[in-house]
C-alpha cells in the first residue's frame, strides 16, 4: 500500500515537484493526499493541481497566536489521517505541542549541514565563514528549530567564485535526490525515529546522517 503524505509549503515547491516526479515514475510508493501552504500565491500549488493533489492554504496571518494557527494546520492535516508529513520549504517556527503530535513522522529539508546553520541565509552564511563544504539536511522534526535527529546529508565544494545563488543552485538539485530517498526509505518501513536518533535498517545513524555521495 502506499504511503499516505501530506506535504506543507510556503513557496515554489521544487522539492514537492520531486516526490510528484518520482511517485508517478512508480519509483516512490507514496500517495500524495493533500498540499498545504501557508502562502496563498505559492507556485507549489499550481504544481499540486497539476498533479490532481487537494490543495488547501492557510494563511498564518489570519490566526492571531501561532498555536491557534497550528491547531488549524493539525486539524486541517489530519482530515487526511496521514502515516507521514513531509515539509518543503514550509516558512513557519511550528510549536512545541505540534511538533510532539506529529513526533516521528514529520520530516523537514534545511540547506545546510546541520548541527552548522540552523534558519536562514544559509549560503551565505557558510560563505562568509570561508568553509570548505556547504551542503544540505534532511532530519525528523523536533520541537527546537531545525534540531532533530539527521537522516541523510549531501554536501558539495564551495568554489571561490560561488554566489549565495549558485550555492543555492547546485544545493537544491542535491535536495531533490536526498528529500525522495529519505522519504522512500520511511515509506519502506526502514527509517524510523527513537530516543531522538534516526535509525536506518534497525541500526542507529551517525549524528549528521548517512553521506550521500554522488
Ligand atoms: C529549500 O532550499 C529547502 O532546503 C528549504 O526551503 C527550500 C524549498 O524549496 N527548506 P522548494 O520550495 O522546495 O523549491
Amino acid at each position: 500500500m502506499a504511503l499516505s503524505v501530506v506535504v506543507l509549503i510556503s513557496g515554489s515547491g521544487s522539492n514537492l515537484q520531486a516526490l510528484i516526479d518520482q511517485s508517478l515514475q512508480n519509483s516512490l510508493n507514496i500517495a500524495i493526499r493533500a498540499v498545504i501552504s501557508n502562502k496563498e500565491g505559492a507556485f507549489g500549488l499550481e504544481r499540486a493541481k497539476k498533479a490532481n493533489i487537494p490543495t488547501h492554504v492557510l494563511s498564518h496571518k489570519e490566526y492571531d497566536s501561532r498555536e491557534s494557527f497550528d491547531q488549524a494546520l493539525q486539524n486541517t492535516i489530519d482530515i487526511y489521517q496521514p502515516e507521514l508529513i513531509v515539509l518543503a520549504g514550509f516558512m513557519r517556527i511550528l510549536t512545541e505541542n505540534f511538533t510532539r503530535y506529529y513526533q516521528g513522522k514529520m520530516l523537514n529539508i534545511h540547506p545546510s549541514l546541520l548541527p552548522k546553520y540552523k534558519g536562514l541565509d544559509t549560503h551565505a552564511r557558510a560563505i562568509a565563514a570561508k568553509d570548505k563544504f556547504h551542503g544540505v539536511s534532511v532530519h525528523f522534526v523536533s520541537a527546537q528549530l531545525d534540531a532533530g535527529a539527521v537522516i541523510i546529508q549531501a554536501s558539495t565544494q564551495i568554489q571561490s567564485n560561488d554566489t549565495p545563488d549558485s550555492l543555492a543552485k547546485r544545493i537544491s538539485k542535491l535536495e531533490h535526490i536526498i528529500y525522495p530517498k529519505a522519504v522512500k526509505w520511511f515509506s519502506e518501513n526502514r527509517l524510523i525515529e527513537k530516543e531522538s536518533k534516526a535509525w536506518l535498517d534497525g541500526s542507529p545513524l551517525p549524528k549528521n546522517g548517512f553521506q550521500y555521495n554522488q
